[in-house]
């Protein structure tokens, strides 16, 4: 490469870390503007952040028995079973995962739904069969719904690769349970609804009370938290019921300074101006902003200029398990046809990997940030965060990096919080949750979906 060449891939990546920096004074902003947003979504008024009651508080550590659980939201469908010792211990006794194919993400609600209850039917046929008569059954569903009760809820609207048609505006427990009896598997009741991230947080804090938020950083992301149900003012008649765990829906917050690739992106996607933060920072996104800042570079001739662009013009190709391979020290280029790559064109892509993937961590830390100091101003008591999702497991210095702003942010009070990887606690959690749901019946009455609890 020549000098001239050298000096304008320098001013790029010094451009670059420029429009993709979070600074502390970036981070404090989001922590305010979250906070406005968090109060007015609590107040019912126009906000980013839904701020959806769970229906749901924290568990007592008692909770028993044993649960189906059905975990959609990602590019698979889960079903387990897990027990509850009521002692805090759970077991996941049994497990099975199916791909959901694009066109079910896409088709028709009907066709979703079928495909969901397949899934259930083939692991009923493998782990339950005449074991029991009937079957209680918690839904993690983790999209953004209009919870009513624990076991209702309308989908507000689909998020990362799902278009489902038909589905938006109804109650997904009604759909799943319809589904059910076109099965002829009418003997699994749908006893809870839950977002992930609330499976989380209860999951965690079933053994560990001191856990007062839940987190996902995967494919989507989002939070959870422990609130004050007087706080809930959309909701005065919660109030009597103490605590409630609140799902902030915060891939949606659409406060952040968007870059030119972040706008392009978002233009292109099939839910334009919606999951802002979630397309900055969660891991369906981080491998196609990166894929258009590399679709740049080789338009100017800065990268690969043996190859075309055209290496990279599909989109959503580069995946962010590609930029999680160079960050460990590997390479994606013969995915992609590219050959003898040069040391110049293997660090620029470092580069990239690393811009890309810090400010993800430093939006999702400063994000972290502000739901902690909403719930304690000074940070004077100890909190375990739970985390679920590949991103915050698999991304090396990933976790590094939230830790580093939280220490910017709130210095030697950071030590207090703990970030603890909840492995499936989205499905977890919901069992506990659906074991809370039947708790809570009325006796005799078969299923009740109205009621809730704190
Ligand atoms: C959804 C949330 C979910 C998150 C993580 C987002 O796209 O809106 O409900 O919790 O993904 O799965």
């Amino acid at each position: 490469m020549s000098k001239d060449n050298l000096n304008a891939l320098d001013g790029f990546i010094s451009h670059l870390d420029s429009i993709f920096s979070v600074t502390s004074y970036d981070a404090r902003e989001i922590i305010a503007t979250f906070h406005l947003e968090m109060g007015s979504g609590l107040a019912g008024t126009k906000s980013s952040h839904k701020m959806i009651p769970s229906f749901v508080g924290p568990p007592r550590g008692k909770e028993k028995g044993r649960y189906l659980v059905l975990d959609l939201g990602g590019t698979n469908i889960r079903v387990l079973a897990v027990e509850l010792d009521g002692k805090g211990n759970t077991t996941l006794s049994a497990g099975s995962r199916f791909v959901i194919p694009q066109e079910m993400m896409c088709g028709t609600g009907d066709e979703l739904f079928d495909y969901i209850t397949d899934c259930i039917q083939v692991f009923y046929g493998q782990h339950c069969v005449g074991r029991q008569r009937t079957y209680d059954l918690a839904f993690t569903f983790s999209f953004p719904v209009e919870q009513r009760s624990l076991v209702s809820g309308k989908l507000i609207g689909w998020t990362k690769k799902f278009t489902a048609y038909g589905v938006v505006g109804k109650d997904v427990v009604v759909l799943l349970s319809e589904a059910l009896q076109r099965k002829e598997m009418g003997f699994i009741n749908v006893v809870a609804l839950a977002n992930d991230t609330v499976g989380t947080l209860v999951a965690k804090c079933y053994s560990d009370p001191s856990c007062d938020m839940g987190v996902i950083l995967g494919t989507g992301t989002n939070a959870c938290y422990r609130e004050k149900a007087a706080r809930i003012l959309k909701s005065p008649g919660l109030a009597p019921l103490g605590e409630m765990i609140i799902n902030i829906e915060w891939g949606d917050f659409s406060q952040l300074k968007m870059n030119i690739y972040d706008q392009d992106l978002n233009r292109a996607s099939h839910n334009v101006d919606k999951q802002q933060l979630e397309k900055m920072v969660s891991g369906m996104y981080l491998g196609e902003i990166a894929r258009r800042v590399i679709v740049e570079m080789m338009t100017q001739g800065l990268l690969f200029r043996e190859a075309s662009p055209s290496a990279f013009s599909k989109e959503y190709m580069l995946h962010t398990e590609h930029l999680s391979l160079v960050a460990r020290g590997y390479d994606f280029f013969a995915d992609f046809g590219l050959r003898d790559v040069s040391e110049v064109d293997r660090s620029t892509i470092r580069e990239l990997c690393r811009i890309i993937s810090t400010r993800s961590a430093k939006i999702a830390g400063a994000a972290i940030a502000a739901v902690v100091a909403w719930m304690y101003v000074n940070i004077e008591s100890y909190h375990t965060i739970a985390i679920d999702g590949a991103l915050f497991e698999k991304y090396p210095g990933y976790q590094d990096h939230i830790e580093g702003i939280l220490r910017e942010l709130f210095g030697e009070r950071a030590k207090r919080i703990k970030l603890a990887l909840v492995r499936d606690g989205s499905g977890i959690g919901s069992a506990i949750i659906g074991a809370i749901a039947v708790s809570d019946r009325p006796s005799g009455s078969g299923h009740d979906s109205g009621r809730h609890r704190s």
